[in-house]
């Protein structure tokens, strides 16, 4: 297993470069099923979750080209010859849901591995199923699988309690093919979704309102194959945002999506440094002290959950008291454990952190619990006095492309190697 090694203490200076959206792509993956023909993404990243998407498509009988080198991804499903997502795959990765929708809708059943919890909270998928039921699917759990079958999907109102994301995505993957009109009520508005939205609608679909909390969903019989590049991860594009910040750099973010991460900028700005659009993308200017500040994470626009971890350890350096509200997932809290044996002044209560900053951090061997709580950890590794081993980073592939590569592009001390 590899690890990640860094010696602290350096600004990034430089530019790099935003890879594609893994939030985005993986619903465009399962898109794919919708239609007969060679669907073409580009932009598309290295990843690892990716690739678990990938395996779980060959598995159903999809017929996939990928040029890696090029970012250029394309998927053909004629015909599926499981319709399922086994365990070993939802497992690994949640987003194997959101084959569901698509397959309900075309081949008229799947059958899918139920999540269950996972290391950032319980995630269940419940409003997925009863958004499903209302279509008029039959929906049954046996032997920790979930069976929805439908001869036909119809159209129907829903009403999500709670915003979801992939839930969003995978009622509307549902609905194309629908007879008549689905309307989804407190719909997420995340990018990713507006990002499927547009693809759909490509590929022939009939969806407004994407990006609002009301999304109309018209059936309509057939699909065309759709060619399209992936939108810029938002996500890595906030975590080198916090990087540039936290070292006191100075780093242009380029193919960075500034008017998806409003709340980041502010909050950003607020503690203290400038950001700045520019022609060819962002620029991010760091300054110490950092002043401390309160976030409290939402669905978007609100500050995002994925963005927490990076701006605890930002945090955990900064000049004063700060209280970070986790609201979104119920145990998001793990990389704190790990920055407090760096140094850092951390209370857990409840579903807030209370941060005293302190002056710095001390390197120290630290294991990644997941995805983002590695990138968090990674940060704080590069502002530590000393070396931080980070290991357990098959977290980190899940979801940022060469992380190591592109820090080192822009001063950092950092190498991966094989433990
Ligand atoms: C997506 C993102 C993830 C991000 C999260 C929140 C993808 C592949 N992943 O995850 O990176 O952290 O949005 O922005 O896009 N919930 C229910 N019942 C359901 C579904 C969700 O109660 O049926 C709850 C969840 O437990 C959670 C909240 O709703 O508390 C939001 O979760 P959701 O938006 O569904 O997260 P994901 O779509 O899994």
């Amino acid at each position: 297993m590899d690890k990640i090694v860094i010696e602290g203490g350096n600004r990034l200076v430089g530019e790099v470069t935003v890879s594609g959206a893994k939030n985005a792509v993986l619903p465009l993956m399962a898109a794919s099923l919708l239609v007969d023909g060679w669907n073409t993404f580009s932009n598309v990243p290295r990843l690892r979750d990716i690739e678990t998407f990938k395996v779980l498509l060959n598995h159903m009988g999809s017929e996939i080209s990928a040029d890696k080198k090029s970012g250029i991804l394309k998927i053909r499903t004629r015909d599926v010859k499981r319709p399922e997502a086994p365990y070993e795959m939802v497992k690994t990765m949640r987003a194997s849901v959101l084959v569901l929708g698509p397959l309900v809708s075309r081949f008229k059943r799947a059958r899918v591995s139920l999540p269950g919890g996972c290391a950032i909270g319980a995630r269940p998928i419940d409003l997925h199923l009863m958004g499903l039921k209302k279509m008029g699917a039959e929906v049954s759990i046996d032997h920790g699988y979930v069976t929805v079958s439908a001869e036909k999907l119809r159209g129907a109102k829903i009403y999500m309690d709670t915003t979801t994301v992939t839930g969003t995505e995978n009622l509307m993957l549902a609905a194309v093919h629908a007879e008549g009109t689905t309307v989804l009520e407190n719909a997420a508005l995340e990018p990713e979704v507006v990002c499927l939205a547009d693809a759909l609608n490509m590929m022939g679909a009939d969806i407004t309102g994407a990006g609002t909390e009301v999304i109309r969903i018209n059936g309509v019989r057939e699909l065309k194959p759709v060619d399209l590049r992936v939108i810029p991860d938002r996500i890595e594009a906030g975590t080198f945002m916090v990087a540039a910040a936290m070292t006191r750099g100075n780093v242009l973010i380029k193919d960075c999506p500034y008017g998806s991460l409003d709340s980041l900028n502010i909050k950003l700005r607020e503690a203290g440094a400038e950001v700045i659009e520019e022609e060819n993308g962002v620029r991010v200017i760091g300054d110490y002290p950092i002043r401390s500040i309160d976030i409290k994470t939402l669905p978007h626009p609100g500050f995002p959950t994925d963005m927490q971890a990076q701006m605890t350890a930002m945090m955990s350096i900064a000049s004063g008291l700060s209280v970070i509200k986790e609201t979104v997932f119920e145990n998001r809290f793990m990389h704190i454990g790990e920055l407090k044996r760096m140094g850092a002044d951390i209370t857990i209560d409840g579903r807030c952190a209370i941060v005293r900053g302190v002056k710095s951090l001390g390197g120290a061997p630290l294991m990644a619990t997941d995805l983002r709580a590695s990138a968090s950890l990674i940060l704080a590794g590069l502002v530590a006095e000393g070396k931080t081993e980070v290991s357990r980073i098959y977290h980190l592939d899940r979801g940022y492309e060469r992380i190591e590569e592109k820090l080192k592009g822009l001063g950092a001390r950092i190498e991966r190697v094989k433990e």
